[in-house]
């Protein structure tokens, strides 16, 4: 019993914990490491016309010129994917047609997987808040509203199985997508499945003491875990736990960190003002000009002698 315990507090705390400390550890150094990062030239992803003569329109969503634009963009880019509103899906027509089509599915099963992610993340802080917050409670009743079964069924964990199954499908059957799928594309896919589908596990089949679940978690946070709580509390709850834990030490060091790099990549924090500012890479080696004069100063006999014009003849010239 003693050495069951321990496991179980291996798995519900210790792991936990270092996955958090590595996450957090990781997390800001990438972002360090990106932040510290030159970018002297200004290389925006352009997807309209430039900003220059003023009767030409300038596209100031899709090649933002300023500040304001590069906000806008970044911010539809993030709320609502709007560079991923673009995809599109090629196929080869009678034979020899190469035909692009508008493709929107991976965007909305992108927007759905990544919107169900984030308010499943915001329902749990009812586990690590006490009292719960209103806007938690209040998130919980709207997913629930469709009152579906006992426990009710939450609309969120439906929709983010149907989206992860879209996105791990297209990877698996879409012959080109599988072709440039690498297994960094299909861990993180599957790790969030088993979150997911051992936390769905929980609520709706194999059931947990969620009293002792929040004492637990409680303790967690005020970093004092509660082993009573935790001998209440079944195999499948350190089986979320363990796959969070991955999750979160996996992290940083893949490519899941699109999650703070979108904020740091240079292809969309920059405005596109080249034609109105001249960027001069500061790392460039300190130069000397000379004047036209200087020059000819030094040349002028050559260039006399080879019959270049010239705007003083030299001295001995005839
Ligand atoms: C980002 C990380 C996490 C994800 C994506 C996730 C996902 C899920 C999902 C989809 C469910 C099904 C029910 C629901 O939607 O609420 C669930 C349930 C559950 N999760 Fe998580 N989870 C995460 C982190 C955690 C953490 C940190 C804890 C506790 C320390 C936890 C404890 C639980 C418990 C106890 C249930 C059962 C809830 C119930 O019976 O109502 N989860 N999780």
């Amino acid at each position: 019993m003693g050495a069951q315990m321990g496991l179980q507090y291996v798995f519900a705390a210790c792991i936990p914990y270092t996955a958090l400390i590595v996450f957090l550890i990781g997390f800001a150094w990438r972002i360090m490491d990106w932040a510290r990062r030159p970018v002297p030239f200004r290389i925006p992803t352009t997807g309209g016309q430039q900003k220059s003569l003023p009767w030409i329109k300038p596209a100031s969503l899709d090649n933002p010129s300023d500040k304001t634009g590069v906000v806008i963009r970044m911010i539809l880019e993030v709320l609502l994917f709007r560079s991923l509103f673009r995809n599109t899906k090629m196929t080869i027509e009678n034979g020899d047609r190469v035909v692009y089509w508008s493709s929107k599915y991976l965007w909305l099963f992108a927007l759905i997987f990544h919107y169900c992610f984030l308010i499943i993340f915001i329902r749990h802080f009812r586990f690590f808040m006490e009292p719960v917050p209103f806007l938690i409670g209040a998130i919980e009743t709207l997913d629930g509203i469709m009152q579906i079964g006992v426990p009710r069924l939450f609309m969120t964990d439906a929709l983010i199985v149907l989206a992860l199954c879209y996105l791990l499908g297209r990877r698996l059957f879409d012959q080109k997508v599988k072709y440039i799928s690498l297994i960094n594309d299909y861990f993180p896919l599957c790790l969030i499945l088993g979150l997911v589908g051992s936390g769905i596990s929980m609520r709706y089949f194999t059931k947990v003491d969620i009293a002792s679940v929040k004492t637990f978690t409680m303790s967690l946070v005020s970093l004092s875990p509660d082993t009573a709580a935790l001998a209440n509390i079944g195999a499948p709850f350190l089986i979320h736990m363990f796959f969070l834990s991955v999750l979160l030490m996996y992290f940083p060091f893949s490519k899941l960190m699109h999650m703070g790099g979108v904020f740091l990549s240079p292809t969309r924090n920059l405005p596109n003002d080249s034609r109105v500012k001249l960027h001069v890479n500061p790392w460039n080696p300190a130069k000397e000009y000379r004047t036209y004069e200087e020059y000819e100063d030094e040349f002028r006999d050559a260039m006399y002698e080879a019959g270049l014009p010239v705007v003083k003849l030299p001295e001995d010239a005839e």
